[in-house]
């Protein structure tokens, strides 16, 4: 298949300016000039790109949102917080090429009107902050970023921001607040960040992988983008596999794939000659599908959602048929817990006690009401009751593998300890 994120990866120095301009980086500059904002914009609807952090909206769409009437400054937030667990694609963009994430800012920033955009970057995220900053040194020395740009009359400057460890700060609004200066909290919406973001001001938020897809899709056309993956999801989909497989990594496949070729022409089939027992296709805020329902899923949008989970941020990854499916809940509710921003008493509350009831059950203390009563406080905590989608996607998940594997929770309650216990590779997941 040809590649159109990871093309470059394998190329020696590809982060370096030199070389990635030997190998077309920037070429797309040259024919957005030539073209309006707006056909830029329509470009991009054209094609079909969703965005790639989660939520899968229209990425051209989203861009016309921006108050046509507008006099305030407008502003461009590439989210490089990728801290879903599960997710660690947007690293690969910003290791292996990050002219490609710069180039495809600048094709956003002009389309949207920004002069000033930011790069929110994960704080642990160290080395990639470095990488990044010397790129856009770089750039700013080759006349790609700053006044004039190549003589086109249009001024970006790109800041990157670090943050301080919080996932919320993912979150748009959220991220929004920590750019600000403030606390990591998440706002209401509406106001959509398009009409109200950053200080107050017109603000696209869009994740790094999103923006990496632009530079192919001005240089080659709608058409050609389309020509990958299905009709409603086109292109192509970084997935960050990990888990129970026997080779973990990045990679990058035309969306539509079937789940059950991607594990074994790619992921080298489930390590250790097991089988398949469980797995989340789109990092851990979305429901876990069985090995039936995985083995019947394909990689994209739609298929996803029929399944009854998401391809959310692409976070792939596998459980075998040893894992302890309380356990694994119990990692990821302990997480959830971790890092509710403590706002609304659904999420500050039920993230607690879901995390604590999961934890009692997985040490052998469960009673048997606690099933119900997990399912009652998750229902407690989605569909609107708070300001932002994190209650919900500590809920979701904890639905399915309360309703998916219901029988390894009743085993664990009424034998007073863990069915697998010693045989259990959960941590490896
Ligand atoms: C709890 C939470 C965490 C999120 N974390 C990220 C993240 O790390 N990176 C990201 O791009 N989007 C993240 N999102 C989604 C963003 O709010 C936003 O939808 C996205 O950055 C928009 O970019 P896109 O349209 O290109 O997908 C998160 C959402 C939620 C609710
Ligand atoms: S849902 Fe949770 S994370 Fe979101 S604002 Fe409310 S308390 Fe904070």
């Amino acid at each position: 298949m040809e590649q159109i994120l990871s093309k470059s990866w394998r190329i020696v120095n590809q982060r370096n300016m030199d070389v990635a301009l030997m190998h077309g980086a920037y070429d797309s500059l040259k024919k957005i000039f030539k073209m309006t904002p707006a056909e830029v914009t329509e470009t991009v609807k054209a094609s079909g790109l969703r965005g790639r952090g989660g939520a899968g909206f229209s990425t051209g769409t989203k861009w016309t949102f921006i108050p046509k009437d507008n006099k305030k400054p407008v502003y461009l937030i590439n989210n490089f917080d990728e801290s879903e667990p599960g997710t660690f694609k947007d690293r690969a963009i910003a290791e292996k090429d990050p002219h490609m994430m710069i180039e495809g800012m600048i094709i956003a920033s002009y389309a949207i009107g920004a002069n000033t955009a930011y790069i929110y970057i994960r704080g642990e995220y160290y080395r990639q902050w470095e990488i990044i900053e010397k790129a856009l040194a770089e750039a700013y020395a080759k006349g790609f970023l700053g006044k004039n740009i190549q003589g086109s009359g249009f001024h970006l400057d790109i800041f990157q921001h670090r943050g301080a460890g919080a996932y919320i700060c993912g979150e748009e609004t959220a991220l929004l607040s920590s750019l600000e200066g403030g606390r990591g909290y998440p706002r209401i919406k509406p106001p959509f960040p398009a009409i109200e973001g950053a200080w107050r001001s017109p603000t696209i938020v869009n994740n790094v992988e999103t923006l990496t897809n632009l530079p192919y899709i001005i240089n080659n056309g709608a058409d050609a983008f389309k020509k990958f993956g299905t009709e409603k999801s086109p292109g192509t989909k970084l997935i960050s596999a990990s888990g129970h497989i026997e080779k973990p990594g990045v990679y990058e496949v035309a969306m539509g794939l079937p789940i059950h070729t991607f594990l074994n022409e790619q992921l080298g089939g489930i390590w250790k000659g097991r089988k398949l027992k469980a797995l989340v296709p789109g990092g851990s805020s979305f429901p876990v599908l069985t090995a039936d329902e995985a083995l019947k899923t394909n990689i994209d949008f739609e298929s996803c959602a029929a399944s009854g989970t998401s391809l959310g941020s692409g976070g792939f990854y596998v459980m075998d048929d040893t894992t302890c499916m309380v356990r694994m809940l119990m990692f990821t509710a302990k997480f959830y817990e971790h890092e509710s921003c403590g706002q609304c008493t659904p999420c500050r509350e039920g993230t607690g006690w879901v995390s604590q009831i999961v934890r009692r059950i997985e040490e052998g203390h469960g009673r048997e009401r606690d099933l119900q009563v997990l399912l009652d406080v998750c229902n407690n905590m989605m569909n609107g009751r708070t300001i932002c989608v994190f209650a919900d996607a500590l809920a979701m998940p904890v639905i399915s593998y309360l309703t998916k594997f219901k029988h390894e929770f009743e085993d664990h309650v009424r034998l007073g300890r863990c069915p697998m216990s010693g045989k259990c590779d959960s941590a490896m997941v």
